[in-house]
């Protein structure tokens, strides 16, 4: 079983774009509610902070699952094991549970970068490795390249979006997803559908979409600063959407509509 897949892992708490106090409290929430998994990166420039939500809620380090992810600009091999060597003094950890490359490489060319990502595991910077924002032909490459060490590609992943492609790569190349804007930052919200199926279940909207991707075999990354919705995104493993609901939810994917694309992003690539 891929270590993202144990019991309790399946549901991360986001910490983009928090800092300071705010994310001190709110990852004590999280904590609180039973969120184990938490998730971060060089960029959000908050991994100090994360350090801090530990040390203060004197969370024991075993209990907690962190990941964070290599800034493209340290995408060379004189910056890319300092930083991550960097990121851990940032956060008070000897080792990472997860590192992943935040974006691909711009050339299209990753082999270099997972290289990198390689030698962090081997020198015992982080337990596991991991990509995002990797494409299905990227994603089979860094399989077969590290031999089946990636053990996660983290994607954009919600039901107004088709990631068809990406999930029939998944199954493929043996990398399993893990969403991110699993509401697609609120959008979800403006389709009643997902509010009134989850009448039936005595369900939220986001509830039934982040039980939409669970059952679609990934795992959610899901950030909030509301004590009401962070507890919500969590409790969402005591229902199961029929296969009838789950069709009809299918059917929003033809939105296409997407959170993160090269607009905003300049290391994102051309998407499937
Ligand atoms: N790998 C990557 O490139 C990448 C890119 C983006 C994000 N991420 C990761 O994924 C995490 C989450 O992604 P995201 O922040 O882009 O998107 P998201 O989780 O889809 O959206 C977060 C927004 O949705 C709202 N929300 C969350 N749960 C809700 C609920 N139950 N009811 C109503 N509103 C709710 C939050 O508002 P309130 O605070 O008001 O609840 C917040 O504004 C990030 O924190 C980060 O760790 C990774």
């Amino acid at each position: 079983m891929s270590i993202c897949f144990r019991p309790g892992l399946e549901r991360a708490f986001g910490t983009f774009p928090l800092k300071g106090e705010e994310l001190i409290s709110t990852f004590g929430e999280a904590y609180n509610v039973g969120y184990r998994a938490f998730d971060t990166a060089q960029m959000y420039e908050n991994e100090a902070d994360v350090g801090a939500a530990i040390s203060r809620h004197a969370i024991k380090r075993e209990e907690l699952f962190i990941t964070t992810k290599v800034h493209p600009d340290n995408y060379s091999s004189d910056r890319f094991l300092k930083s991550v060597e960097g990121s851990l003094e940032k956060l008070g950890l000897f080792r990472v549970d997860l590192l992943l490359l935040h974006w691909p490489d711009t050339s299209g060319d990753n082999r270099g970068i997972l290289e990198l990502l390689r030698e962090a595991k081997r020198e015992g910077l982080t337990e596991a490795i991991g990509v995002s924002n990797f494409t299905a032909r990227m994603m089979k490459e860094a399989q077969a390249l590290l031999d089946g060490e990636v053990v996660i590609n983290q994607v954009e992943f919600h039901p107004l979006l088709d990631q068809t492609v990406l999930l029939e790569a998944s199954f493929e190349s043996g990398v399993p997803l893990s969403s991110f804007s699993s509401v697609a930052r609120g959008a979800v919200f403006r389709y009643p559908d997902f509010e009134q199926i989850g009448e039936t279940y005595g369900k939220t909207a986001a509830q039934v979409v982040l039980r939409w991707i669970l059952q679609k075999g990934v795992t959610i990354n899901t950030m909030s600063t509301k004590p009401e919705n962070i507890k919500a995104n969590f409790d969402v493993m005591d229902f199961v959407l029929s296969s009838v609901d789950m069709k009809r939810i299918d059917a929003f994917t033809t939105t296409n509509y997407r959170c993160v694309d090269s607009s905003k992003v300049p290391w994102a690539p051309e998407w499937d």
